[in-house]
């Protein structure tokens, strides 16, 4: 595999302390084998037993059925609620007068809900969404600022069996649009605006860009947060909590089918068109349920604080879903981490008295860049745990996490998961496994994880290769929305149903350990978040200047990834800053800005195999080989390319 080279090699290696060990959930290393090698040998014991700490409405008749494979069937014949999972089993308990959520806003606006509280809300603005007609299977698109309400609207749906599909508040409008009409969304939840960098993201009004000419949509059910001035379609819009007040406190979980969808969430593929990854009730719940108490190692005092946005997979399962059906008491910022100062995260932790911090590797590289004493002027002694997740860590900024944020004493969790899974599946349990920085080491339960060759055929130690999965596991997605085809070809086909394969490169170390080693399709991951070379490609391609466009990867050290764009431009157009300029903002109003490219560079014409495939591998050379071109305007000559080319061929 020429591709893929392991080239780092990092030999430390850090015991949980053992303060840590002795008290937590798994703290002894053979306990925890038996638990690994029961969940593998007997997974319908291991997931049996975990399904049955939910509260079922209707038991499960059989924990697995993988006869139409790959689509999996978990916990047949339950019948369960999520948002019930997640608010009223908790609410005979002493949980009830818990905070679940504590919630701080960037202008530094603290609102805080007791399990109690949160059930209230919910059934409020699920009777909203009643007494406008949403009901079980509808689809609805939520488009919101970190606010609680976005946690809450999701339960809502949840709670009437109307399927959530959040789309990023970074997202643009043609995103939304796409997002909606390929959903079949009949109703939309936004916020007038949210606070970002102390401005205000016009939420509403991208929504309504997002829905001209769209015709399915009924209702846009508006939350106002900022109070800036948005348009209003008294047909169509209506004040979500105004509505609220009247409403009951009271509505009835709606029994789902352990298979019913629960959500659809986008993602980007190697293909131009975001993919509606559809998970399901159970076997999402199980899964999010069980790996939150391990890997989290929860106990009934922690305060947990996940950094993601409830518009990627992260904030789905790991702050809504996962954490609430545990009972945990969840921070949830709206802001940016720098605002007002570069201190923001460590005096919230400071604040709030976080046990819990699971943030992502780009924020942890900005925080190393901003300085220390933004760390160290606030108390984090309260922190107890460290996660990472969203794209390979680098040793050297999993040291400075592990030493200036977490004092040396707080375990590491460096997790490897997608979308696509649901969960976590790669992970130390913090108690017991001996962690590596960089290395996401190993497979949690219920997870037969490999490094395999194009052949299928497993590989030795320290050998790279393709990171792929066995079995199926119980938060796994279900298939693609629409396209189910879509699902089995992506996933299943490159191994003939043997392996599901997640797109990722790996190797395993002589311990075993899972190294991560990138995408190996044609997947971007910038700063954690998914983007597609081709989605991006097409954004270019659609400006009337843009006659052929490459997108690759650049090494970054802050995003992990940046987006290059090799661009080449028709006749009529003039290779300039300005044009530069004018394609990055096409692509940020095409996607979102997050796919703005961090450079364009114009060329002549793309360098090609005589098949007339474009060589990629040979411009992701020449984007991560040079300094970034000052002067956009000088034209790339790949004529000097001819003879690589040939070599090539
Ligand atoms: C891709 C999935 C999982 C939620 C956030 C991203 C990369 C994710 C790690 C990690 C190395 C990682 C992979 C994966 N990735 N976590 N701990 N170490 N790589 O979800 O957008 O579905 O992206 O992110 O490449 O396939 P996503």
């Amino acid at each position: 595999m020429p591709d893929i080279d392991s080239v780092l090699q990092e030999n430390r290696s850090f015991e949980p302390s053992e303060a840590f060990r002795a008290a937590a959930r798994v703290g002894d290393r053979a306990e925890y084998d038996r638990m690994y090698r029961e969940s593998i040998d007997d997974p319908d014991a291991f997931w049996g037993r975990a399904a049955r700490e939910l509260p079922w409405i209707k038991p499960f008749d059989e924990v697995l059925d993988w006869s139409e494979a790959p689509v999996a069937k978990w916990f047949g014949g339950g019948q369960l609620n999520a948002s019930a999972v997640c608010l009223d089993q908790h609410l005979t308990t002493d949980r009830r007068d818990k905070v679940a959520i504590l919630w701080e806003g960037e202008p530094g606006d603290v609102r805080s809900f007791t399990y109690a509280e949160a059930h209230a809300e919910v059934c409020r603005l699920a009777n909203v969404l009643k007494a406008r007609g949403v009901g079980k299977g509808d689809r609805v698109a939520i488009y919101m600022p970190m606010i609680p309400e976005l946690a809450f609207f999701v339960l809502a749906c949840a709670r009437i069996g109307a399927i959530h599909s959040v789309i990023f508040g970074g997202f643009s409008a043609n995103s939304i649009r796409d997002r909606v009409l390929d959903g079949g969304c009949s109703a939309v939840i936004t916020a007038d605006g949210g606070w970002r960098r102390g401005k205000v993201l016009p939420l509403k009004a991208v929504v309504d860009k997002a829905l001209e000419g769209v015709g399915g949509v009924h209702t846009v059910f508006v939350v106002k947060r900022t109070g800036n001035e948005i348009a209003w379609d008294d047909a169509r819009d209506v004040d979500a909590l105004e509505l609220a007040k009247t409403a009951s406190v009271e509505c009835a979980p709606e029994p789902m089918e352990s298979e019913d969808t629960l959500f659809l969430l986008y993602t980007s593929g190697s293909t131009g068109k975001p993919k509606g990854i559809r998970h399901t009730t159970g076997g999402y719940m199980v899964g999010t349920y069980l790996t939150t108490k391990y890997v989290f190692d929860l106990r009934e005092d922690d305060v947990y604080w996940c950094t993601a946005d409830v518009g990627w997979i992260t904030g789905h399962s790991y702050i809504v879903y996962g954490p609430l059906a545990n009972g945990a008491t969840v921070v949830m910022y709206e802001g940016a981490p720098n605002e007002p100062h570069p201190g923001r995260f460590w005096e919230l932790i400071e604040k709030h008295r976080v046990t819990i911090l699971y943030t992502a590797p780009t924020a942890i590289r900005a925080f190393m860049r901003w300085g220390d004493e933004h760390v160290t002027k606030f108390d984090r002694s309260s922190l107890r745990l460290l996660g990472s997740v969203g794209e390979p860590i680098n040793p050297e900024a999993w040291m400075w996490y592990r030493n200036v944020v977490g004092e040396e004493r707080c375990p590491i969790v460096d997790t490897w998961w997608q979308t696509e899974t649901g969960g976590i599946m790669l992970t130390p349990l913090p108690g017991v496994v001996a962690t590596k920085p960089g290395s996401a080491t190993l497979p949690f339960f219920g997870v037969d994880a490999a490094v395999i060759d194009e052949e299928g055929n497993e590989l030795g130690a320290n050998l790279g290769g393709l990171l792929a999965i066995k079995r199926p596991w119980p938060a796994m997605l279900r298939g693609i929305w629409g396209d189910d085809e879509r699902y089995r070809e992506t996933y299943w086909s490159k191994f003939d149903g043997e392996y599901y394969f997640p797109g990722d490169g790996a190797r395993r170390d002589e311990d075993g350990f899972f190294w991560i080693m990138g995408r190996v399709d044609d997947v971007l991951n910038v700063s954690g978040h998914r983007l597609s070379t081709m989605e991006i490609e097409s954004a270019l391609v659609s400006h009337a200047a843009v006659v052929e466009a490459a997108v690759v990867p650049r090494p970054d050290e802050l995003t992990g990834e940046a987006i290059c764009a090799f661009v080449s431009i028709g006749p009529g157009a003039v290779a300039s800053d300005e044009l530069a300029e004018q394609l990055r903002e096409h692509v940020a109003t095409e996607i979102g800005k997050l796919a703005r490219p961090a450079e364009i560079r114009f060329a002549d014409a793309l360098p090609k195999t005589r098949s007339g495939k474009i060589m990629r591998r040979l411009l992701r050379d020449i984007a991560s080989g040079r300094e970034i071109a000052g002067d956009t305007t000088t034209l790339e000559d790949f004529a000097v390319l001819d003879r690589l080319r040939s070599d090539a061929e």
